[in-house]
């Protein structure tokens, strides 16, 4: 059976965290960073979290929660945040940590890693990370093995990509910033293009002449 994905809702679990129990669709009423780590007290994941906190100001400004996930039991990540407070000074990991000590979320999830296994021979999660609208359903998801870790400025890009296109008919180019033109999607005509977009659009001469690499602002 397919895991988790874009487009999918996430399930209605109850779920333990640092925060006491959590029921998902309770906590996820509005943008959500649903976000896992291979487990506690490991080097990566420790800088992860770090990066993370060290964001939240970013997060906040958008309006967006975060929830971390990593196996182990709650008492063994209240010992680890402080690790990770001391390693990235300044930081307070003020976002909930869920408890996965039976690696049952990971799976239902759709977090685990195949290959990563703790010392016990269990499956760890990868380091996914599910950005969930307030629907409850999954936007966007990143899918890192254990060996990688993830890039938080590249987590605020793509809120800032799925906020605009949730709002206009456009999607973000490759490389895009904010500030920077969007291109309109290929499902609006030049006619509806000149009705949503009246500030203007741009459009690219391309060999094929089809017209579809339309490019408009919709930051200034
Ligand atoms: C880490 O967080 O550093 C890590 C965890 C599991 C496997 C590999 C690396």
């Amino acid at each position: 059976m397919p895991g988790l994905t874009i487009g999918d809702s996430v399930p209605n679990l109850e779920v333990e965290t640092t925060h006491g129990v959590i029921k998902l669709h309770d906590y996820i009423d509005t943008w959500t960073i649903l976000f896992s780590h291979p487990g506690d007290f490991t080097p990566v994941c420790t800088t992860e979290l770090g990066k993370m906190a060290a964001h939240a100001p970013e997060f906040a400004k958008r309006g967006v929660k975060l929830l971390g996930l990593s196996c182990d039991d709650v008492s063994s990540h209240a010992e680890w945040v402080k690790d990770i407070e001391a390693y990235t000074p300044g930081c307070k990991v003020t976002y909930p940590i869920i408890a996965d000590p039976q690696r049952e979320l990971i799976k239902i999830l759709n977090m685990v890693d195949p290959d990563e296994k703790d010392s016990s021979g269990h499956n760890v999660p990868s380091r996914a990370l599910h950005i969930v609208g307030a629907d409850k359903r999954i936007k966007l998801s990143f899918l890192y093995p254990a060996s990688t870790g993830r890039n938080m400025d590249e987590v605020v890009r793509v809120l800032d990509s799925l906020e605009r296109s949730s709002k206009n008919k456009i999607a973000t180019p490759a490389n895009w910033k904010p500030g920077e033109d969007v291109v309109i999607s290929p499902s609006v005509s030049d006619k509806e293009a000149k009705k949503l977009f009246p500030q203007g659009f741009k459009t690219v001469d391309l060999p094929s002449n089809k017209g579809y690499l339309r490019f408009t602002n919709v930051d200034h």
